[in-house]
């Protein structure tokens, strides 16, 4: 469970509980947060987060001489519940196991230095059967991609309803946040962070630095620069999505890939950071759905949905968008974990 609990989850929310029945068996609920914007599809990136727990138990399992296998039991209000069985067989040390502790995202500029085709071969076969790969790897292509997740940065900054979001979860105060998202880990330079600090203070002021040009100022170092000093771009996608409990699973199955494709990433000295906001707001843009009060950043969101189409072609059918890199330096800063204890619930 240790090892589970270290998997990553959108802004660092660790929305799982587990309750352990007996030798053999443990529950896991996953909580989906209802009324979070960036909770899109009925909360598909948190499945996605709950596939990564799965695929840490099953290497975690592995190493410890045992067999994970897991089954969706379906959902309870906005938790989802899954039961995870451990067969007794052979101990077989995990190559990805020691890297559940040091995976970690990266959010800062990496080398502009493209993947080697063994590198980009061996990130692909981890991923496995259940999602396909798609690489966009040229300045050009990466280009226009780091331009959708600007246009996404540029929403998300100027609704209030991702504003409180960034409020809960942003921790001013620690390198090391286990609750949170360290303000230094964002890949934001100092002077940008006093003013972020400043007009997060409370709305009023976030609107007055939107309308002095804020979002572009972030954008290009949260999205053009880092999009630009990168070596790919890379998404999955899942061509024949079912619907319904199936659905989950196969959202469970394609965070496993995730995770497969994220610790062997690491393993090969890579960093990664995905960017789920370009297939939030380009769904909500696409389905007309009104996410948000703000009525210029829903014809926005259009937009985005318009130029996605051109970009990744299809990416409705898309559920995991991120880059990937040789990063020009140890990152310091990092999001670490709430204490297992009070995640286990008693029998
Ligand atoms: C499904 C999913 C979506 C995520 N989306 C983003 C994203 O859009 N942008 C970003 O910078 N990080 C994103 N992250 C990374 C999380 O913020 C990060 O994993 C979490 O804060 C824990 O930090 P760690 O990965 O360093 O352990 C995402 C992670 C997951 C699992």
């Amino acid at each position: 469970m240790d090892a589970a609990h270290w998997a990553p989850s959108g802004d660092n929310a660790q929305p799982w509980r587990f309750r352990v029945e007996g030798e053999h068996d443990v529950i896991v609920s996953i909580h989906c947060e209802r009324g979070n914007v960036y909770e899109y599809r009925d909360g598909e990136p948190t499945l996605i987060s709950a596939g990564t727990l799965l695929e840490n138990i099953a290497i975690a399992a592995s190493t410890f001489g045992k067999t994970a296998s897991w089954r969706y039991l379906g959902r309870e209000g906005s938790d989802h519940r899954i039961a995870v069985h451990l067969e007794d067989g052979h101990s077989l040390p995990h190559a990805l196991f020691e890297t559940i502790w040091r995976r970690s995202v990266d959010r800062r500029i990496y080398r502009m230095q493209a993947l080697p085709t063994d590198l980009k071969q061996q990130l692909t076969e981890a991923v496995g059967s259940d999602v396909t790969v798609e690489w966009h790897e040229s300045l050009g292509e990466r280009r226009r991609i780091a331009a959708l997740t600007n246009l996404a940065t540029g929403i998300r900054l100027r609704i209030p309803e991702a504003f409180e979001v960034h409020r809960r979860i942003l921790d001013w105060n620690r390198l090391q946040s286990p609750d949170g998202i360290p303000v230094t880990a964002l890949g934001l330079d100092a002077m940008t962070r006093t003013i972020m600090r400043w007009s997060m203070a409370n709305w009023k002021r976030t609107a007055f630095g939107n309308y002095l040009g804020a979002p572009a100022f972030a954008g290009l170092q949260m999205d053009v620069l880092p999009g630009i000093f990168s070596a790919a771009y890379f998404a999955f996608r899942m061509p024949q999505p079912a619907t319904g409990d199936a659905r989950v699973s196969q959202l469970l199955r394609a965070g496993q890939a995730v995770q497969r494709f994220w610790l062997t990433a690491t393993n090969l000295g890579l960093s990664m950071q995905p960017c789920q906001a370009v297939l939030a707001f380009s769904h909500y843009g696409a389905a007309g759905e009104a996410f948000t009060v703000n009525g210029r950043q829903r014809t926005r969101a259009a937009r985005l949905a318009r130029e996605a189409a051109q970009v990744l072609t299809r990416p409705e059918e898309l559920v995991f968008l991120a880059r990937v890199g040789f990063p020009r330096s140890r990152q310091m800063s990092r999001s670490t974990r709430k204490l297992l204890d009070g995640m286990i619930e008693a029998v």
